[in-house]
């Protein structure tokens, strides 16, 4: 590990050192695009930040505080496995890839692209919410999200420049000058475009729309193309924090309105309703779903069989690895009503992996729920089908209400603002989030955490403002 390189990294660059002058030329790019898009403000404080020192298990986690641009970024990559194969597909059994199959070339550097791209967005999206901190825990936990997406996009770029020639370096230039939301230079996926300017927003962004992150990096991460597969799963080891970041955020503001409920009139006492809770999981949840792609992809299909994506634990949950023979059966809209189909299953692996997906969120929905049993409410909150407001797919064009039934268009905008935020609705949150920066306070319309950080009591400096 050259921790003290200029760029950390555990992938020998002083050995490349054409690889190594392209992401020298590269830093400074990134650095500027930080102090433009990066959190606001802030950039001159003391932040307790885990920062990646070492790939092994105890090792990378290692806490101090730190000044955000000053934060490690580099690139940690998980060791090489002596022997590593193919998993999956028609190759299966191969030696793992460790340059790039020229005939996937470009499908490859869209996956890197796609997924790359979705790593400064985050952070453009979220570089308002310091100014609005319930609490200085909360506060520190943005920061550590903000500056590990800027971390992966390292890693993407790394990819990028030492797998891709040319063409790479063009996609890593680009990379810094997309930005969320702007109509001219927009982020690649939609999810990544839509504001992210309240800290509802942002439990949610890191429940749902992280959470994606996890899927798609699990399915990358036993990847045929080595190098591809060793970065992800070193990613995946953070993203684990994110996703605790939005699911606890979120257990916190179910938990807080549950006992405002109590008191009186939920609104009246500054906090946050229910239904207005319940919006914004429709919202990042539909839009997350989308990420995932096609319902039917023959994309999907030629990446498992080339061996480089997976299905989610490829490894531990199947037997058979080359889904060769197999149907899956989804539901269609044909002819103005939803039928199923039969599909061959590697064309339905991007549904395969969303269901996957959908499993897991369904399990953050029963924590929040046993958060309103524990406070004595008798409300609970759901996912709503995933054919809700899609716009990528077999449901995009069409009009389903929230338990997935086919509605007209008309239908469908009389009851938008029922299923999803309105403006008002943003609004009145929007109206709550005032900062909250001393030590061991925290805002009305959000509970404390159970517990700080790595030991550390909530009321801890987490933030040397
Ligand atoms: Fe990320
Ligand atoms: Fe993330």
């Amino acid at each position: 590990m050259n921790l003290y390189d200029r760029i950390p990294n555990n992938v020998n660059l002083a050995e490349d050192k054409k690889l190594q002058r392209a992401l020298e030329k590269w830093l400074p790019n990134y650095l500027d695009w930080w102090r433009e898009m990066g959190p606001a403000g802030f950039q001159d404080k003391d932040v307790w930040l885990r920062t990646a020192i070492d790939v092994g298990s105890e090792g990378w986690a290692h806490f101090d505080y730190v000044k955000m641009p000053d934060y490690r970024w580099g690139i940690f990559l998980e060791p090489a496995q002596p022997d590593a194969k193919v998993g999956f597909g028609d190759n299966l059994g191969k030696p793992a890839y460790q340059e790039v199959p020229g005939e996937f070339r470009n499908a490859l550097r869209r996956i890197i692209v796609t997924q790359g791209d979705t790593e400064p967005a985050s952070v453009e999206q979220q570089r308002q919410l310091g100014s609005t901190c319930p609490s200085l825990y909360d506060l520190r936990n943005l920061f550590q999200v903000n500056v590990e997406e800027g971390r992966h996009l390292w890693a993407m770029v790394y990819l990028l420049h030492g797998y891709f020639g040319r063409d790479g370096r063009d996609e890593a230039d680009a990379l810094l000058e997309r930005r969320s939301g702007n109509p001219d230079k927009p982020r690649i996926l939609e999810a990544f475009n839509q504001p992210c300017d309240d800290w509802l927003n942002f439990f949610a962004f890191t429940m749902f729309t992280d959470r994606d992150g996890k899927y798609q990096l699990s399915a990358l991460a036993e990847s045929g193309f080595e190098p591809l597969a060793r970065t992800c799963r070193f990613m995946l080891t953070e993203e684990a924090h994110h996703m605790f970041v939005g699911d606890t955020g979120l257990g916190r503001v179910v938990r807080r309105t549950a006992q405002l409920m109590k008191e009186g009139d939920v609104r009246e006492l500054g906090g946050i309703p229910l239904d207005i809770i319940q919006k914004y999981i429709n919202f990042w949840f539909s839009y997350s779903l989308d990420l995932f792609g096609g319902e039917i992809s023959s994309n999907s299909a030629d990446f498992f069989a080339a061996g480089l994506k997976g299905r989610y634990k490829e490894q531990e949950q199947y037997q058979e690895h080359t889904a060769v023979n197999d149907i899956f059966t989804m539901l269609v809209v044909e002819e103005g009503q939803v039928k199923s189909r039969e599909v061959p299953l590697r064309n339905a692996l991007n549904e395969v992996l969303r269901g996957e997906y959908v499993k897991d969120c369904e399990k953050g929905l029963a924590r929040w729920n046993r958060v309103l049993t524990e406070e004595g409410a008798s409300e609970r909150l759901y996912l709503p089908s995933p054919r809700f407001h899609r716009h990528v797919g077999e449901y995009a064009g069409h009009h389903f209400d929230i338990k997935g039934n086919l509605i007209s268009k008309e239908e469908f905008e009389r009851a938008k603002t029922e299923w999803l935020p309105s403006l008002e609705d943003r609004e009145y949150v929007r109206s709550l989030m005032h900062p909250v920066y001393e030590i061991g306070k925290i805002a009305n319309w959000i509970a404390p955490p159970a517990a700080g950080i790595k030991g550390k009591p909530f009321e801890f400096e987490y933030v040397r403002l």
